[in-house]
């Protein structure tokens, strides 16, 4: 049969509630035409993100039930320091409650006012921790990464030629270079091995660390053994090893890859930043065995890290994302080409090609998806990404994105199917999508809190 399952079965199910079409026009209409703002009950399918929103299994749900809730020396700290040796190879664990606490306690203790830092694309928390310590955040992807329909295997990779010219000009600003596996703000685009492997040594001769961003390490696996010559018949977690052989320390938000509701972590090869980094957790996050997490939740990652390198469950998850292209490709929908690990990013401008930028395409079609079946994206377009400027005028952004992040072990194959068709309703019924204008806004980050009316 070529049918790929779901390779779990459900234990336990929470109800998601189906809404009529004039109470969703109600909801978003109280809701300020922003769909951050609706209640999480009135949304069928929340595809808002694949953070800390996923199930997990029942084995972990045993994990919890012998966490050890000790302040100092608690024995879920060792098991979950042991499985992070393994995989990682590195020294070092330091728990931290999520992602960007991870990004804020090792840049404030490691970086300096007018470093500079190189990523392939750095994620929003990511750049946001670097610029608040007076770190400038440069974007190196390959150009190929940044056109949404053109096909290539990892277009994630990090632009080797630019990084050099870099190290080159501004070395004496560089304390490290980093890299994020999956790019997720390029599209959830994998990087390949030999990107990892060059880029490392590139740092190298220049005498810089790599810190690599890992939230979804395991996907990345995933796409190397699919896509890189020599990796066929290499298990998933040998591939992790090798990737984190390359690294000299990590950032990682387990709320992806980790397969749980909340954590995350550091880990470093050398002892040479340790202390400032563990001074500074204890003074944000807590002491060094526990870092803002509770012992039972140390328990948890230590389980859904070996189940999130699961092979079958990564065949399958890969899948997922590439099944709704498909279908999405039969409707005429343009999207990210080929889709990611985690995500399907339409582009707008495929479904509204007459609308014009000032209305917010993207946001339109978030806003239609939930009006016509209660599918909750995220816009990656000039809401999130234009600027209202001083003197009144809007600068906007090159692509006008919706992304469909994907829950882990949460969602079936119907639902992917249902919410192929809503797409293609949507679709269908393109010209009769309305723009939105702005009509109140904050300064920073304005896509969370805007208040919006229609065009
Ligand atoms: N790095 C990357 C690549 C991420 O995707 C995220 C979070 C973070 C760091 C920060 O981790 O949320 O645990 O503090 N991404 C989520 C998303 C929020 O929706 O893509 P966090």
């Amino acid at each position: 049969p070529r049918t790929m399952i779901e390779p779990f079965r459900i234990k336990s199910v929470e109800p998601i509630r189906m809404t009529s079409p004039q109470e969703r026009l109600e909801m978003l209409q109280t809701a300020k035409l922003n769909v951050f703002k609706l209640r999480a009950e009135d949304v069928l399918l929340d595809w808002l993100t694949d953070s800390g929103t996923g199930a997990m299994s029942s084995a972990q749900w045993g994990a919890i039930m012998v966490g050890d809730e000790s302040y100092a020396g608690a024995r879920s700290f060792f098991r979950l320091e042991a499985v992070l040796k393994d995989i990682t190879g590195m020294a070092h664990f330091v728990p931290t409650h999520q992602g960007r606490a991870a990004e804020k306690v090792l840049f404030t203790a490691v970086c300096k006012q007018g470093d500079l830092v190189p990523n392939n694309c750095h994620f929003d928390t990511t750049r946001a921790n670097l610029e608040y310590n007076g770190v400038e955040a440069v974007d190196l992807v390959i150009p190929e990464g940044l056109q949404p329909s053109l096909i290539h295997p990892f277009k994630g990779n990090i632009d080797l030629v630019r990084v050099e010219e870099v190290l080159k000009k501004e070395g004496h600003r560089i304390p490290f270079g980093m890299i994020t596996v999956t790019n997720n703000t390029g599209g959830g685009q994998p990087v390949s091995m030999a990107n990892l492997r060059a880029y490392a040594a590139l740092l190298k001769k220049y005498g810089k660390p790599l810190i690599m961003d890992v939230c979804r390490f395991a996907e990345n696996a995933m796409f190397i053994k699919l896509r890189e010559p020599g990796y066929e018949n290499t298990p998933i977690k040998a591939i992790c090893q090798e990737m984190f052989s390359y690294a000299d320390g990590c950032t990682m938000s387990a709320k992806k890859d980790g397969m749980v509701n909340i954590g995350g972590f550091i880990m470093l090869r050398s002892d040479e930043w340790l202390d400032p980094v563990r001074n500074m957790l204890i003074l944000t996050e807590g002491f060094p065995t526990y870092g803002g997490l509770a012992g039972r939740d140390l328990e948890a990652l230590a389980v859904g890290l070996e189940e999130g390198m699961q092979e079958d469950y990564l065949r399958y998850r890969l899948r997922t994302a590439e099944y709704l292209g498909e279908k999405l490709e039969a409707a005429g929908v343009g999207f990210v080409k080929p889709t990611g690990g985690h995500a399907v990013y339409i582009d707008a401008k495929t479904v509204l090609p007459d609308m014009p930028v000032s209305q917010y395409p993207a946001w339109a079609l978030c806003n239609a998806l939930y009006l016509e079946g209660g599918i909750r994206g995220v816009e990656i377009g000039s809401v999130m990404f234009g600027k209202h400027l001083d003197d009144g005028s809007e600068t906007y952004h090159s692509m006008e994105l919706v992304r469909l992040a994907f829950p882990r072990r949460m969602y079936t194959q119907s639902h992917f199917d249902f919410a192929a068709e809503v797409i293609a309703e949507v679709k269908a019924k393109a010209r009769e999508i309305r723009g939105v204008k702005i009509v109140k806004q904050s300064k920073y980050l304005r896509h969370f809190t805007a208040e919006m009316a229609w065009a």
